[in-house]
C-alpha cells in the first residue's frame, strides 16, 4: 500500500469523525445545515414573516419558546420552567431524568419555584449591565452600570444557527471574542450537569468583564480588579471537589451542591475550578434572600451588591449558601 493511499485513508477517516461530531454538535434545528436543509423554514419566512430578521414569530423570545417553552413539544429543554422534559424525539441523544432541573436555570421557574432574578430576555428593555467595562475605574464611578446598545435576547448569548462553542454560545459578544469548550460529555448530551472548562467564565466577559478577576489575593488587593475595588477571585482551584458530587450540609440545613469546571480536556478530568457559573445561573434563579442577604449598601459612591427578596442576583443557592459551601466557617 502506498504511503499516499494511507494518508488519503487517514484523512478520510478523520473527516468522517469530524462530520460525525459536527452532526451532534448543536441539535434541533440549530446549525450543521446541509445545502438543502429545511431548518430555515422553521424560524424564517422570506415574504410572510411576522417579526424582524424575517422571523416566523413576532419576537425572538416567543420564537425560542415555541419549542423551549412550557407547553411546547419542539424541544426537551424547557427553559421556561428550568426543567428537562422528554416530550419530543431526541435529536441530541439525551440522558437526563424527566423533570430534573436544567443546569442553566429557568426564566420563570427554577427548582419548581418562581424565579427571584433572571437575565431579562423577554421585556425588550435596554437595561445596563453591572461591570460592563473595566475602563471606568475608581471612586465615584466604580461599580457603575454601563449601558448596552439593545435589550437582552436569547441571541445575545446563543447563536440560533449553531456555533463551535459549548451550547451554541456566541463566538463574539459585544465584539469580545468568546471561547467556551465542551468537556467530559459523551455522545448523549447531559443538560443537568456542567460540562465546561474554566473558559466558561469568558461568556460573561462580553457584558461584565470588570468582574472577571483571576489574580491571587484579589479580595485584599484593590489594584487588580478592573472596577477599582476588591473582588472575589475566579477561575482558581478549590480543594472542595466533593461540592459537585456529594454536596455539603451543616446544622440541619439542606445539602448544597455547586458545579465546578474541569481542569483537563483529556485524561482524568478533575472538576475543581471556581468559575462565574459555580455561584451564578446564566438564565434565572429562584434562590430566596432573607436576613442580612435581604438588602445591602445603597446610595452614591457604593459598589452594587444588593440582593433582596425580589432580586437574588442569579445566585444558585439561598442567601449566601454559596460562600458557606466552600469556606465552611
Ligand atoms: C431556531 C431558529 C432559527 C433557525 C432554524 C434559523 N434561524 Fe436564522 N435567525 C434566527 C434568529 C433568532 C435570528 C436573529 C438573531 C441573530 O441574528 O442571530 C436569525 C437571523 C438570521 C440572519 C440575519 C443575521 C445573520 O446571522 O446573518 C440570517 C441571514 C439568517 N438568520 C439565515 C438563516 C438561514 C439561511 C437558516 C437556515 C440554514 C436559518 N437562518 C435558520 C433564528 C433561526
Ligand atoms: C446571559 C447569557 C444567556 C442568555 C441570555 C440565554 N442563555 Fe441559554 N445558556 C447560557 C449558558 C451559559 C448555558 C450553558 C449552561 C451550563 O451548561 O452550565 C445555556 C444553556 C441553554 C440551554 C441548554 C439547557 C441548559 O440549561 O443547559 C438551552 C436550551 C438554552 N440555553 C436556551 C436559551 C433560550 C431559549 C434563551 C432565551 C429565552 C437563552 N438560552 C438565553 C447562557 C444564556
Ligand atoms: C423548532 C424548534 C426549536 C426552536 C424554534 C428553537 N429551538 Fe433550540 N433546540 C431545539 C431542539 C430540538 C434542541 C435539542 C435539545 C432539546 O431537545 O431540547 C435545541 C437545543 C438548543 C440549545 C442547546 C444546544 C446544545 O448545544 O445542546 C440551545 C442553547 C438552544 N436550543 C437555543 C435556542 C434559541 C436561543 C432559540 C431561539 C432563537 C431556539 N433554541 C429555538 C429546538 C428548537
Ligand atoms: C449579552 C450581555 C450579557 C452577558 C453575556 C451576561 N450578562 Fe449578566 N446581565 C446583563 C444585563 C444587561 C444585566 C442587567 C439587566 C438584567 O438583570 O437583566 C445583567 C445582570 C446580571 C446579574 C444581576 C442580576 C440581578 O437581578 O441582580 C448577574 C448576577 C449577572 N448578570 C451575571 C452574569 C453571569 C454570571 C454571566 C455569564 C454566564 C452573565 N451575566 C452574562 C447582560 C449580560
Ligand atoms: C467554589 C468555592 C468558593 C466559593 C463558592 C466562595 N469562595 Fe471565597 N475563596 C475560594 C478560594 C479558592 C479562595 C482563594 C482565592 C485566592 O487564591 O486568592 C477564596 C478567597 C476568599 C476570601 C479571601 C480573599 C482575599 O483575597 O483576601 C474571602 C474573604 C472569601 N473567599 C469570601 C467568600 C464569600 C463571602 C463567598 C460567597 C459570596 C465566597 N468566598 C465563595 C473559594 C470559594
Ligand atoms: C464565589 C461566588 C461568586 C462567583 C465565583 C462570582 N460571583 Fe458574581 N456575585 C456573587 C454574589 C454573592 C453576588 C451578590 C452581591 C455581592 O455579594 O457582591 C454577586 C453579584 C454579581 C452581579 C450583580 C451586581 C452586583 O455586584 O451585585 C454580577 C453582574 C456578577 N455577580 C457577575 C459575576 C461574574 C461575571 C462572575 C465571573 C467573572 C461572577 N459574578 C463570579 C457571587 C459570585
Amino acid at each position: 500500500m502506498s504511503q499516499k493511499f494511507l494518508i488519503v485513508c487517514a484523512a478520510a477517516f478523520f473527516l468522517t469523525i469530524a462530520i460525525a461530531s459536527i452532526a451532534k454538535a448543536n441539535g434541533g434545528p440549530h446549525g450543521d445545515y446541509t445545502t438543502t436543509t429545511d431548518a430555515c423554514a422553521g424560524c424564517h419566512r422570506a415574504h410572510t414573516a411576522a417579526g424582524a430578521n424575517l422571523l416566523t414569530v413576532e419576537t425572538e423570545y416567543d420564537l425560542c419558546m415555541t419549542c423551549h417553552g412550557a407547553g411546547s413539544t419542539g424541544a426537551n429543554t424547557n427553559v421556561n420552567d428550568g426543567i428537562y422534559t422528554a416530550r419530543s424525539a431526541s435529536t441530541t441523544g439525551l440522558s437526563n431524568t424527566v423533570n430534573s432541573s436544567l443546569i442553566g436555570g429557568g426564566f420563570n421557574k427554577y427548582n419548581r419555584l418562581p424565579v427571584t432574578s433572571k437575565h431579562d430576555v423577554s421585556s425588550g428593555l435596554v437595561i445596563a449591565a453591572w461591570g460592563y467595562s473595566g475602563t471606568v475605574a475608581l471612586t465615584p464611578s466604580r461599580g457603575v452600570r454601563r449601558a448596552i446598545t439593545s435589550g437582552l435576547k436569547c441571541s445575545s448569548c446563543h447563536n440560533p444557527h449553531g456555533s463551535t462553542n459549548y451550547r451554541m454560545i456566541n463566538t463574539s459578544i459585544n465584539t469580545i471574542p468568546i471561547t467556551v469548550t465542551v468537556t467530559d460529555e459523551g455522545a448523549a448530551k447531559d443538560y443537568g450537569k456542567e460540562h465546561w472548562l474554566s473558559d466558561m467564565s469568558s461568556i460573561c466577559d462580553g457584558c461584565h468583564s470588570a468582574y472577571h478577576v483571576t489574580t491571587p489575593g484579589s479580595g485584599s488587593d484593590a489594584t487588580v480588579a478592573q472596577h477599582g475595588g476588591y473582588a472575589h477571585r475566579v477561575d482558581m482551584i478549590t480543594s472542595n471537589t466533593f461540592l459537585e458530587t456529594t454536596g455539603w450540609s451543616s446544622n440541619g440545613g439542606v445539602t448544597v451542591t455547586l458545579p465546578l469546571a474541569s481542569q483537563f480536556i483529556t485524561g482524568t478530568n478533575t472538576n475543581n475550578l471556581v468559575v462565574c457559573q459555580t455561584c451564578h445561573l446564566p438564565h434565572g434563579s429562584s434562590a430566596a434572600m432573607a436576613g442580612f442577604a435581604n438588602g445591602g449598601p445603597t446610595g452614591v459612591d457604593v459598589l452594587p451588591g444588593n440582593t433582596n427578596t425580589t432580586d437574588s442576583a442569579l445566585l444558585r443557592v439561598a442567601n449566601r449558601g454559596v460562600c458557606e459551601a466552600c469556606h465552611q466557617k
